[in-house]
C-alpha cells in the first residue's frame, strides 16, 4: 500500500468512512511512521476499517489500540490489535487506558465527537504522547453543531479550548502575563496544525526562539517619525 488513498480506494473488507481531506494530512503528518515499528491509539473502532488502514500503511509490526464504547467492537482484536472498551468521557477509563498504553507515537480520536469526549480525551491521553509524537483530533465541525455541545465561539467547544493552545505555544512570548505561564505543552509541542474539521499536534522539543543573524548591513536604517500626537489619540478613542 503505497497511500492512505490507495488504501480506502481499494479497501473490500472491513468498513472505512473518511472525509477525504483527512488522507492528505494523514500523509503530511504521519507518512514518517511509514514502515517503523509504531505504537498508535485510536478512540472510534467502529467497524474496524481504520484499524486495518494503520496496520497496512505502517507495517505488520504496528502495535494497534482501539477504543469503543460499543462492546461487540471486542471480536475486532487480532494480531497486534487490542481493543479496550468503554466509555471516553469517562477520567477513570482513559485512566485505565493510559496505564495500558504506556508511550505512543499517534494518536487519533474519531470517537464520539462531543465536546467533553475530545476534551477529557486530550487531557488524560496526551501525555502518552512521546517526545516527537502526533496527536489528531477528527471532526471538529461538531463544535458548531449544537446536538454534539457546538456552537459558534461557544464556551467550551473543543475549537474555543484549542484556541488556547496557541497561548501556550507561544507562552515563551509572553513572560509578562502572569496567567500565561510557560507549561509542559510550551516546552513540548512544537507546531499546531488546524485544517477543516481537524486539528493535528505535533511534539518536539521547544525552546525559547532564537535569532540568527549572518551577512553585512546594506541598507542604513530608516527611523520611522512618529505620528501626530492628536491623530493618534483621535484614532485611539474613535477608531
Ligand atoms: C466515526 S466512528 C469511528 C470510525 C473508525 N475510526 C473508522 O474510521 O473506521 C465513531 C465510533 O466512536 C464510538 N463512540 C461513540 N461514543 C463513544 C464514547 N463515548 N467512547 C468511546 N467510543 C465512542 C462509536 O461507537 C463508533 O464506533
Amino acid at each position: 500500500m503505497n497511500s492512505f488513498y490507495d488504501f480506502i480506494k481499494n479497501n473490500k473488507k472491513n468498513l472505512i468512512t473518511k472525509y477525504e481531506i483527512y488522507l492528505d494530512v494523514y500523509e503530511r503528518h504521519l507518512s514518517k511512521y511509514k514502515g517503523k515499528t509504531v505504537k498508535i491509539i485510536e478512540f472510534g473502532v467502529n467497524q474496524g476499517g481504520s484499524l486495518n488502514m494503520w496496520k497496512e500503511y505502517f507495517g505488520e509490526g504496528t502495535k494497534i489500540y482501539g477504543v469503543d464504547i460499543n462492546p461487540n467492537c471486542a471480536k475486532l482484536a487480532a494480531d497486534n490489535i487490542e481493543i479496550l472498551i468503554g466509555d471516553q468521557e469517562d477520567r477513570s477509563f482513559l485512566k485505565s487506558v493510559a496505564d495500558t498504553i504506556g508511550e505512543v507515537d499517534i494518536i487519533v480520536d474519531d470517537g464520539g465527537h462531543s465536546m467533553r469526549q475530545q476534551k477529557n480525551t486530550f487531557e488524560e491521553i496526551f501525555s502518552c504522547l512521546k517526545d516527537d509524537g502526533v496527536y489528531i483530533c477528527e471532526d471538529l465541525h461538531t463544535s458548531y453543531w449544537r446536538r454534539h455541545g457546538g456552537g459558534y465561539k461557544r464556551r467550551g467547544t473543543f475549537i474555543e479550548y484549542s484556541k488556547n493552545f496557541i497561548d501556550m505555544l507561544n507562552a515563551w512570548n509572553a513572560k509578562k502575563y502572569s496567567r500565561l505561564k510557560v507549561s509542559d505543552f510550551t516546552k513540548t509541542v512544537q507546531s499546531i496544525h488546524y485544517y477543516d474539521s481537524m486539528i493535528v499536534l505535533e511534539k518536539g522539543k521547544h525552546e525559547k526562539i532564537k535569532t540568527i543573524s549572518t551577512g553585512e548591513m546594506m541598507v542604513d536604517h530608516y527611523k520611522i517619525p512618529k505620528k501626530n500626537i492628536f491623530i493618534r489619540l483621535w484614532r485611539a478613542i474613535f477608531g
